[in-house]
């Protein structure tokens, strides 16, 4: 029996903050299920030496302050992210800030990085290091509202949160932090670069920096943050945040509220951004296709549009935990219904 089925209609009966608060609660006491999909091969990604079970990760947001890693784990998806963490614990914006639009599969946010704070979650993280369990493990941070040297506070995440991570993304693309967005230019990211790069330096292992963006770039910023991925200066791109933009034919009572949109209407624009960052990088780094996946067939067109891991949130609340598997078994057979034995050889397909 799908549980979620039965406790949905609870879910859907309080605030969208609510029920997520309730479905961490319940997680965190274990009461969330478990998939132990048989493992296949074909499935299996390794990038920047780390092996991923299969190629389908947990996206950041649901878990910010790092309190259900292993249940999340345990759900089936080949990696996890936590965050976004900011340096200092700080609120977040006031209430209501999430919106569910059920009529069109999205979530509009505006939460605006409420956060532990990196202190409290690296005690966190560092509990689940010890526990020595398998999984990959992403680590997503972010700056301060009132901080004025985002520099500052972006190395601070990655000296205090670095060492625990497999990647460490730096989230530049939230539309809720005033300004966040315009880290992403080119001098600005250069310059935090430089400080995560420095605030790793002092690491044996020190983990691949990722840079997630947003989908409403300009052609030219878009191109800018692709230069500077091809030269090298960042290990992958994390494709995409929430967008500002309402797509045509929203439908959902709360669809003009203020806030990022994800889920089903930031699939298409999502995608094609991906695209584009793959015709621009082929492969000299690493591209994490998120936006929209509530199905297989998604996941496998953002694999085939360049991606070599993907990652999802918003379809979890419309869909519950059952999607994961259904998610990782539809691929396998996605992958040998086109000929190919392996998640690499599909990646970029569409482009060939
Ligand atoms: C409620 C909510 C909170 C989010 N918080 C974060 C965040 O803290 N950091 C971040 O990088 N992305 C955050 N995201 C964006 C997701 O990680 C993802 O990029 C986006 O939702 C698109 O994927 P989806 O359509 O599968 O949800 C959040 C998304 C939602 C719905």
């Amino acid at each position: 029996m799908n549980l979620y089925r039965l406790v949905r209609p609870v879910l859907h009966l309080v605030s969208p903050e609510a029920a997520h608060d309730l479905s961490l609660a319940a997680l965190a006491w274990g009461l969330g299920p478990r998939f132990q999909a048989p493992e296949d091969p074909a499935l299996a990604v390794t990038l920047w030496g780390k092996r991923f079970a299969n190629p389908l990760g947990l996206a950041a947001g649901f878990d910010k302050n790092a309190r259900v890693i292993g249940p999340m784990m345990d759900l089936g998806f080949g990696f996890v992210e936590v965050g976004t963490i900011t340096p200092r614990p700080q609120p977040g914006n006031p209430k209501p800030r999430l919106f569910r639009l059920d009529e069109d599969h999205g979530i509009i946010n505006r939460l605006g990085f409420n956060s532990a704070g990196a202190e409290a979650c690296a005690a966190r993280l560092e509990t689940w290091r010890r526990g020595g369990r398998p999984g990959i493990l992403g680590v997503n941070i972010g700056k301060n509202k009132q901080s004025l040297d985002a520099a500052a506070d972006y190395g601070e995440g990655a000296r205090r949160l670095g060492a625990y991570a497999d990647y460490l993304v730096v989230n530049v693309s939230s539309p809720n932090t005033p300004g966040l967005r315009d880290l992403q230019a080119a001098a600005e990211l250069d310059e935090l670069l430089d400080a995560v790069a420095e605030a790793l330096s002092g690491l044996d292992h020190p983990p691949p920096v990722v840079v997630k963006i947003s989908p409403d770039l300009s052609d030219q910023a878009l191109g800018d943050i692709t230069a500077l991925a091809a030269a090298g200066r960042m290990d992958g791109l994390m494709i995409a945040n929430t967008t500002t933009d309402r797509p045509q034919g929203l439908r959902g009572r709360d669809r003009f509220e203020e806030g990022g949109l994800s889920g089903r209407p930031l699939f298409a624009p999502a995608t094609r951004v991906l695209a584009a960052c793959w015709r621009a990088t082929v492969g000299k780094v690493v591209l994490i296709g998120v936006g929209g996946i509530g199905s297989a067939e998604d996941a496998y067109a953002k694999i085939r549009a360049g991606a070599s891991l993907v990652a999802l949130y918003s379809a979890l609340v419309f869909e519950g935990p059952a999607l994961i598997p259904r998610i990782v078994a539809g691929l396998g057979r996605l992958l040998r219904d086109d000929g190919f034995t392996t998640i690499s050889e599909a990646v970029g397909a569409d482009h060939r």
